[in-house]
Parts: structure tokens; sequence; C-alpha cells
């Protein structure tokens, strides 16, 4: 197997596919701007002349947060007439940095806040969550949303599935000390970044309290799906069977305990290092494309317009799956084929399919 460093792949797919087909996530972000708008009035910021520093970590093209970081910048600007805004877009490497730009700097169908917010200034990084993004004390609201479950390796392979929520044993509990970790490191970072005051806005991928989580919610599971689909390729020879043992999502969902439990304890490193939690809760938002099959009855269009939105995010997964001795060429059909089927078995059965969304919101502040 080759590196298994998610740094080295990870990339949502570019030229603006992820944000037109993942119209979920937007729908995440901007039912939750409330609780970051009711953070920023809990404390307002000081209108003192100094620069505040916003980040989107993990922001993809930036299309699905457009308009929660236009309505969060405005109140910024609002309070605080005086104040430069710097934001920054933080993602990994391979990000489509060039999407972003042109989503944020209006250049594509959607309207974009940046020309509406004067004294912006709007920037990126292409350093992992995973480290320190801006210098200590300097930002005053870290936000992410979907994102914080890209852990920064696969401790061990899933021999039997391709997501840890259909792992067991040793190795669930192998991803879930990584998720443990990783997550404690994430919020170290961001409490060393934080000025005082700052606040941290994270809509988190997790596991709520009646053990759902994404695509998992009462119908068809989604990520059992893929693994059935990837699986009965390996088992017909399409793939090898070491391809599909190596295709494992470097991904970790938290339960609300495992995500609060660092920053509630008073003996834990990231409480000392000053990071206070002042609002939890768990949300589930609707598939927007299973709803629209509800209302419209087309099985065909529903599976047509649905495989998009689980490809803009998985895609990386599977290609990186499959070895490197195949021609790239060969890797793209094979993948091809993969969601082909998957978008087959939702147009003749799509009763039951959906993604809906299952995030745990976070609101915290560095006191
Ligand atoms: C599902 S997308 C979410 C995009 C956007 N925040 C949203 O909610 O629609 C997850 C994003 O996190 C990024 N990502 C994964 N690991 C990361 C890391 N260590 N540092 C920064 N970004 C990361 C991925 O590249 C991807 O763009």
């Amino acid at each position: 197997m080759t590196s298994r460093k998610t740094d080295d792949f990870m990339a949502m797919k570019g030229a603006g596919y992820y944000s037109r087909a993942t119209i979920g996530a937007k729908h995440v972000m901007d039912n939750a701007t409330g609780l970051i708008l009711d953070a920023i009035d809990r404390q307002p910021p000081a209108d003192d002349g100094s620069v505040f520093t916003m980040t989107d970590m993990g922001c993809a093209d930036g299309g699905t947060s457009i308009d929660m970081v236009g309505r969060v910048l405005g109140d910024i600007r609002d309070r605080c007439p005086s104040r430069p805004i710097q934001m920054v877009y933080t993602d990994l490497p391979r990000n489509d940095f060039s999407q972003l730009f042109q989503i944020v700097h209006g250049l594509t169908d959607t309207e974009s806040y940046a020309s509406h917010i004067d004294n912006l200034y709007v920037m990126a990084s292409a350093t992992s969550f995973h480290s320190r993004i801006v210098p200590p004390g300097s930002l005053n609201l870290g936000h992410s949303a979907t994102a914080s479950h890209y852990i920064t390796e696969v401790p061990a392979q899933i021999e039997d599935h391709v997501h840890m929520v259909g792992a067991s044993g040793e190795v669930r509990k192998a991803f879930e000390v990584k998720g443990a970790v990783d997550w404690e490191n994430f919020l170290l970072n961001r409490t060393a970044e934080l000025a005082s005051g700052g606040l941290l806005a994270l809509f988190n991928f997790g596991i709520d309290e009646k053990g759902r989580y994404l695509g998992h919610t009462g119908g068809v599971s989604m990520f059992d799906t893929f693994n059935e689909i990837w699986r009965g390729m390996a088992d017909e020879g399409t793939i090898t069977q070491t391809e599909y043992a190596a295709t494992n999502f470097p991904q970790v969902y938290r339960t609300v305990d495992q995500f609060t439990r660092p920053i509630n304890d008073p003996e834990s490193t990231v409480y000392k290092a000053g990071l206070r939690l002042e609002h939890v809760e768990t949300r589930v938002v609707p598939c927007p494309f299973a709803a629209d099959f509800k209302s419209k009855g087309d099985a065909a269009s529903f599976a047509k317009s649905y495989i998009p939105t689980l490809r803009s995010w998985s895609e990386p997964v599977f290609l990186r799956g499959l070895s490197t001795d195949r021609p790239a060429d060969e890797r793209a059909m094979i993948v091809d084929d993969f969601y082909g089927r998957y978008q087959d078995r939702v147009a003749n059965s799509p009763e039951g399919h959906g993604m809906d969304y299952v995030h745990c919101y976070l609101i915290c502040r560095k006191v």
C-alpha cells in the first residue's frame, strides 16, 4: 500500500463540482449560522481598529459556506466599522483553490459577499487543520463544517468494510483512538491560534444520541451500500481483494461525548489551555435529493441527481484504493462503473436511499 497520509491525496471533486452537487452541506451551515451570530452577540467584539480574523477550515471550493460567511462577516462589519477583516480559507494542498477564488470573488454564478463588505482581505492557506494555520493569538473566529472527521491517516486496515462505522473490535478501537488524538490536537492548535474571547464554531459529522450518522438514519445505509458494491466488484474480479481491503475512508465519526470530553474535563490539556464549551447540540439535516424524490416520485432523476453528492467527496478514497499499477484511465473507468452501479440500485429501488446529514454543533470560546 502507498502512503496512508490523508494530506497526500484528499481533495473534493474540483471545478465547482463539489458545491454544485453538495447543496445539503450548504443547508447545514445556512441553518446553523444563528448559532454563530448568537455567540458573537453574547460577547460582542470591540470596535478597536485591530484586524478581525476568521478561518473556514476545510473550505473545499468555498461555495457551500458563502452565505454563512457573508452573514457572519456582515455582522462583524456592522458591529466593528473600524476593524479590517481578514478571511482565511483553508484546505489541503490538492484542493481546487482557483475555483475557491473564482467563487468568492464573484466570477461564477454564485452570489458572493466579497464585494459588499469593505475593508475585507480574502486569502487562503493550504496548511492542514491538524497543524497551526494562523499565528498564535491572532484568530477571532475559527469555523469548520463537515471536515474534522478527516484524520491524519488510516490507523489500521479495515479488511471487511470501507469505513470505521462498519469496523469492529481492535480495528474500530484503533480508529477511535486515532480520532481522539487528532481531535485533541485539533483543539489545542485552535486554542493556541485564538485571541482571548475568540470563538470556535465547529459543525462536525458525528454519531448522534440515537446512533445515527451520515446516510444512516433509518433507511438504506449509505456506507453499507458503498461497501456491498465495492466488495461485489472484488468478488467478481473487477478489482482485487487487496484493492478492496486497501479502500478505507480516513475518517472518524465521533460521539457527542468524544467531542466534548476534552473540552469539559478540567484536567485536560485543552481545558487548561483555556477553551470552554458554550453550546453543543446534534441535528439531522434531511437529504435534499431524497426529499425531492418524495415529492416528485421520479426514481431515475432522483438517482441521477443523488449520486454526484456522494461522489463529490468519496471519489478520492475509491480511486486511492486501486493499485497504481493500473493506468489512470483504467482506474477512472472502474470508479465510474462503481458509481454507475450505485445509481442503478437507487433508480431500481429508490425507497430508503438518501444522505441525511448528522452533525454535532459546537460553539467554544477561549477564556
Ligand atoms: C466534505 S468537505 C466540506 C467542505 C465544506 N466545509 C462544507 O461543509 O461543505 C471536507 C473538506 O475538508 C478538507 N480536509 C480534509 N482534511 C483536512 C485537513 N487536515 N486540513 C484541512 N482541510 C481538510 C477536504 O479536503 C475537504 O475539502
